[in-house]
């Protein structure tokens, strides 16, 4: 079993990762008997996962229900949020209750807003299933639902309790899923860590084949990556933007095509592309990288250009309700080199464009 701690101070979490972890109580930390919670999950992984969590909380002496939510980007969304919260009500739940996010990056989301909000704030623990997840978006307290009119706009910086990784999880994972985690794990490598990018172009057929040792080796590498980030940076004032490398351009195509339509790594992928294409315009980004990313998203599955049907005009007015705009200006994170990258305010947005052209199919 491997342990990483976010430290956070007084709201310092461990990761916990293993394969088989719902089988030890041990790990439902900081629940303890006596304890109520209300697990969050949604119609797919109930099937899957929810009986089990559910009987080993049981047997640990937690009272637990449960609100099982629609499968789907689209449900992330303050309509469904309110589900979660009557759920909560109706069953009488205090401000002494724990909610538990079985499920991929939706469920993860959503629950931590609805623990940031429910009473004005409750305890959650992240219980992530998707490889996305479990490298990504259950570390560092970012919780939102969607907007139609943009991606995690109303949400919150509120850190789970524990977050409880089980690898075995992923087996029931569809492929297309799998290669959406692989982008948010090839973005670490691209951003900070050359080293871990080079071990990927190695390792990658073993990832996609789920080989136990290569998914734990790298599950472990990202959250220590997010770890250390997150306790630097908690509310991405400086070194957490990084983390964004890709999704300016990513959430436009996720949010102009409709939620759901392409999956969140896919975006990205095609989404860091851009970012890619936009530095070597810059002149500070050379061809070897681009090509090396490119190869590495292409054994991956992931797209490397952006949907047909959007023109370079159609992602600039999400691109400018992006959150890292200050002051009406697009804030972009640029590669320089593999392992290395950094955050620009003063791109031109024919630059921009160009470089979304570029990357068109
Ligand atoms: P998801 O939550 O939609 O899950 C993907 C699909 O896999 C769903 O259909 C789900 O039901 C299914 N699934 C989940 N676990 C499964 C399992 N073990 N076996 C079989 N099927 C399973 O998508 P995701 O990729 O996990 O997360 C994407 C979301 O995460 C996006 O909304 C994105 O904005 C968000 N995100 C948040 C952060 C953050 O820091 N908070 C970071 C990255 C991404
Ligand atoms: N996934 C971006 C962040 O956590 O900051």
């Amino acid at each position: 079993m491997e342990r990483i701690t976010v430290t956070l101070g007084k709201r310092s979490y461990p990761i916990t990762i293993a394969a088989g972890l719902f089988n030890n109580p041990a790990i439902f930390w900081p629940l303890t008997r006596g304890d109520n919670a209300m697990i969050v999950t949604n119609y797919s992984i109930a099937p899957l996962y929810l009986h089990a969590l559910h009987e080993h909380l049981t047997q640990a002496g937690i009272t637990t229900d449960q609100v099982i939510l629609p499968d789907g980007e689209q449900y992330k969304s303050l309509t469904v949020l309110n589900r979660v919260f009557t759920a909560l009500l109706k069953k009488s739940h205090g401000r002494n209750t724990t909610l538990i996010a079985l499920g991929g990056g939706v469920i993860g989301d959503l629950t931590g807003f609805a623990a940031a909000s429910y009473q004005r704030g409750v305890r959650f623990i992240q219980v992530p299933t998707t490889l996305l997840s479990q490298v990504d978006s259950s570390v560092g307290g970012k919780t939102a639902v969607n907007h139609q009119l943009g991606k995690n706009m109303i949400g919150a910086f509120y850190q789970p309790s524990s977050v409880i990784i089980d690898l075995d999880c992923l087996k029931t994972l569809p492929r297309r899923e799998l290669a959406s985690g692989l982008a948010e794990v090839i973005k670490y490598g691209i951003i900070l860590d050359a080293t871990f990018f080079a071990w990927l172009e190695s390792n990658l057929d073993a990832l996609l084949a789920l080989e136990p040792q290569a998914l734990a080796y790298c599950i472990r590498r990202c959250c220590e990556i997010k770890a250390n980030i997150v306790a630097a940076d908690e509310r991405e004032q400086g070194l957490r933007t990084l983390l964004n490398l890709g999704h300016t351009y990513g959430h436009a195509i996720e949010t102009h095509l409709g939620y759901g339509i392409w999956l969140h790594g896919e975006a990205v992928a095609a989404g860091m592309m851009m970012a890619v294409q936009t530095a070597r315009r810059l002149g500070q980004f050379n061809d070897a990288y681009a090509e090396q990313i490119r190869q590495l998203l292409r054994r991956a599955d992931l797209p490397v250009s952006g949907p047909v049907e959007m023109a370079p005009e159609d992602y600039m007015p999400h691109m400018m309700r992006d959150k890292k705009v200050m002051s009406y200006k697009l804030r972009l994170v640029l590669p320089l080199a593999l392992g290395k990258a950094e955050v620009r305010d003063d791109i031109a947005n024919d630059i921009v464009k160009a470089s979304i052209k570029d990357c068109q199919p």
